[in-house]
């Protein structure tokens, strides 16, 4: 969800205005995504790396996402969302972190869409705890090294019970990934707008799976393999 603060200043207002706009945007596309049938939402909505923004912004930021979890909770249980987090959400400051906790207890029995939210997330941090996590089974003597495959990986990740992504879209023309699910992401397929997020509508998100729908994806076959596989589904 990029382009909050280009939004914002673009318009001649504070970058805080455009992140505001911005949790409007994510309202909308959730909802929308529940009434098309998409199972799994995944928002990448603060990085490890946005730790290094001003302070006041990094304030300013966990206000808003408070707020958004106390705000949108009737929206959540109305629609039947479940809400889960990767990321270090240990980071996050205490109050936040509680809200965070209590939505999605409040939320775990729903089942029509899971939301994600990527907090305090990064890649390669993310592998980082995963291996840590291995080595600790390896030394504990619960696995044995021969038998390390990518389920092993896939399963010590944040995304454990998350599905990779099909589509993977990317606001704000930047043709860059940011740290985001490099293990989960090698076979989605990208869509990059210039459009910036606040400015991300449903029928913008309807342009992204339509052009998703005229892509052949053959993870490595042929496309005759692929027709033969799935009947020409692709
Ligand atoms: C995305 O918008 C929101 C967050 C990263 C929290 P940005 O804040 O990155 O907006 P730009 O990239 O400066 O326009
Ligand atoms: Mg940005």
């Amino acid at each position: 969800m990029d382009g909050n603060g280009r939004w914002a200043r673009s318009k001649g207002f504070r970058r805080i205005t455009g992140h505001s706009k911005g949790s409007i945007a994510v309202r909308n596309i959730v909802t929308h995504c529940r009434k098309l049938g998409v199972k799994f939402l995944t928002l990448y909505a603060f990085s490890e790396e946005n730790w290094k923004r001003p302070r006041h912004e990094i304030s300013i930021l966990m206000r808003l996402l408070k707020r958004f979890l106390i705000s949108e909770r009737t929206l959540l249980m109305e629609n039947d969302v479940c809400l889960e987090t990767i990321g270090d959400i240990d980071k996050l400051p205490p109050d936040v972190r509680k809200t965070l906790e209590d939505t999605k207890t409040l939320t775990k029995n729903n089942q029509t869409l899971k939301l994600i939210l990527a907090l305090s997330y990064g890649g390669r941090e993310e592998l980082i705890r995963a291996f840590k996590k291995i080595g600790q089974n390896l030394l504990d003597g619960e696995i044995d090294l021969q038998n390390i495959d990518d389920t092993t990986i896939s399963n010590a990740l944040d995304t454990q019970n998350i599905p990779d992504p099909d589509l993977i879209i990317r606001t704000s023309g930047e043709f860059r990934t940011s740290n985001f699910l490099p293990w989960q992401s090698i076979y989605a397929e990208w869509y990059i707008t210039s459009v910036f997020w606040p400015d991300f509508t449903p029928s913008e998100f309807d342009r992204a799976l339509q052009n998703y729908g005229t892509r052949e994806r053959r993870f490595g076959m042929t496309g005759d393999q692929i027709k033969k596989k799935t009947g020409g589904a692709f």
